[in-house]
């Protein structure tokens, strides 16, 4: 059994501060089809598989529009588009020129940053704050960032000639749609390859906004290809003879599928997979801050993060004091809907991800572990939830090894530094973690020594385009981001 927090170990704190009213969002400016095509060729086209699937609004369980999917001969479409841009017009053209399209795509995104936020939110489950405080602005600077460096490859490879690879197979996942898509377009656009890109199935709608800005921002036809549907559209981009390179971030399961497809064929490929990061407290560190960081960690998009700091190693000393001021914390996050400005935790994206949440937690807790859960309200519709974390759990415990995807953090403790470095390496992913701590040479000491791409000291989870990101092991192989982006799309 989870055992739950009370609000009345913090009641007396709170009684005198304020309780928030809600504060919605409203969506009554969003223009939604209900119904969507593909993008294929600069035009939204019906799929020639005649298919359709609903995407929902994981707070409501609502359904939001039906989404088209693409079958093998939508696919077979849209590479051609794409090839067919790429000869006659995108690698042809000055590259100043395809800087000026991917800035102009940039500023119609801040344009609609509004718009944009709020479909994240509906469609996701993310709340609104994320999606319009970060999501949205970082998927914007990806775009300024690399339309700067369209007409400077040259200057990024010195004594090189900077070539394209050609038409870039993308597949993204759900838990930031918008901004993987950036992610993956921009770099690619930049250095004058053309693009098939796949958002999740649960996710699709940013994705179809953005197609409707890369129209509205005249770009070639076929440069951008929009092709929504699951798996099996997925695994149509992936073996089609027509793609050069793939980039696919989502599960190492599903990773591990493309790089054996992928074995022995010509095509180049970047895998960003799943994480189980380290967040590790030393005693000098500053605790409140700390606390602050292992919940933005942890508890920011519900978990949804692939370098979640999901594995907390808290020194001995400071255990106690620490977790009884992230047990307080937690008891003040609210959980609930997500287009209300004041909601910390969001809902779940999908049911199957709840479920999946839900059977790890139970194993945690049949494997003697100590679960411990906030005790805020769930709204009634939709999928939530709780804040959790554990203790009293072994370095083998599934939930300390598995990524989990959802808001549960998994605490264990250590004495010295190489015990703490130690454990942190103990898993097979290599994504990113966090150090805090007062003295610098101890972030040089224990930086230096954890196998993982990203590390953050004193702080969590930030992001920025100049800074390369990936992972380590079965995390996943290539970054993306900065500099270390463009090599992904050059030959
Ligand atoms: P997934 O890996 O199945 O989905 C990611 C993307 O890949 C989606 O667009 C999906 O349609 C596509 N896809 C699925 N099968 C494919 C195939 N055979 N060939 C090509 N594309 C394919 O992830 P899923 O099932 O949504 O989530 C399962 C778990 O994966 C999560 O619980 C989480 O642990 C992890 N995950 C990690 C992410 C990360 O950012 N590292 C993102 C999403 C999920
Ligand atoms: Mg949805």
């Amino acid at each position: 059994m989870a055992k739950q927090g009370s609000k009345k170990n913090v009641k007396l704190k709170f009684d005198t501060q304020w309780q928030y009213s809600a504060a919605p969002e409203s969506p009554d400016h969003i223009i939604l089809s209900d119904k969507y095509d593909l993008f294929i060729n600069g035009k939204f086209t019906p799929p020639q598989s005649k298919k359709y699937f609903d995407t929902i609004n994981p707070a409501k369980e609502t359904r939001i529009a039906s989404v088209a999917e693409a079958g093998q001969a939508d696919v077979d479409a849209a590479v051609s588009a794409a090839r067919q841009a790429y000869n006659k017009v995108w690698s042809k053209m000055p590259a100043r020129e395809r800087g000026k399209y991917i800035y102009r795509i940039a500023r119609l995104m801040q344009e609609r940053a509004r718009e944009l936020a709020i479909i994240e939110s509906m469609d996701g489950g993310k709340p609104i704050r994320e999606s319009r405080d970060i999501d949205v602005p970082l998927a914007a600077a990806h775009f300024f960032y690399y339309a700067g460096w369209a007409d400077k490859l040259d200057y990024a490879l010195p004594g090189m000639k900077a070539e394209p690879m050609g038409v870039a197979g993308q597949i993204i996942p759900w838990n930031f749609p918008l901004l993987m898509a950036a992610w993956k377009i921009a770099p690619a656009l930049a250095c004058g390859n053309t693009v098939v890109l796949k958002p999740a199935e649960t996710t699709p709608l940013t994705a179809l906004k953005l197609a409707e800005i890369i129209r509205d921002a005249d770009l070639p036809p076929g440069v951008v290809n929009i092709v929504t549907g699951a798996g099996a559209t997925g695994a149509a981009i992936v073996n089609h003879a027509g793609i050069d390179k793939i980039a696919f971030t989502g599960s190492t399961d599903v990773g591990k599928i493309i790089q054996k497809a992928l074995a022995g064929t010509s095509k180049k490929f970047t895998l960003e997979l799943g994480g189980k990061a380290a967040n590790i407290i030393f005693e000098d560190a500053a605790i409140d801050q700390a606390v602050e960081g292992i919940v933005n960690g942890i508890f920011f998009n519900q978990g949804h993060v692939c370098c979640a700091g999901s594995r907390l190693f808290v020194q001995e000393s400071i255990a106690n004091t620490l977790l009884r001021k992230l047990k307080d914390r937690m008891e003040t996050l609210i959980v609930g809907d997500p287009l209300d400005k004041n909601t910390d935790i969001g809902a779940i994206n999908s049911r199957d991800q709840l479920n999946k949440i839900k059977s790890l937690v139970k194993i945690g807790i049949n494997e003697g572990g100590e679960c411990y859960q906030s005790s805020c309200s769930l709204p009634s519709k939709g999928f939530w939830f709780r804040p959790t974390i554990f203790t009293n759990v072994a370095q083998s415990s599934k939930i300390v090894q598995e990524e989990i995807f959802g808001p549960v953090l998994a605490i264990q403790t250590f004495r010295t530094v190489e015990e703490a470095i130690e454990k942190a390496n103990n898993t097979p992913y290599g994504l990113s973690g966090g150090v805090w701590t007062d003295k610098g040479s101890k972030v040089f000491k224990v930086t230096s020594k954890i196998k993982a791409g990203v590390l953050w000291a004193n702080t969590f989870n930030k992001f920025d385009p100049t800074s390369p990101f990936g992972g380590y092991k079965e995390s996943g192989s290539g970054r993306e981001g900065g500099m270390h982006g463009l090599s992904a799309y050059l030959k």
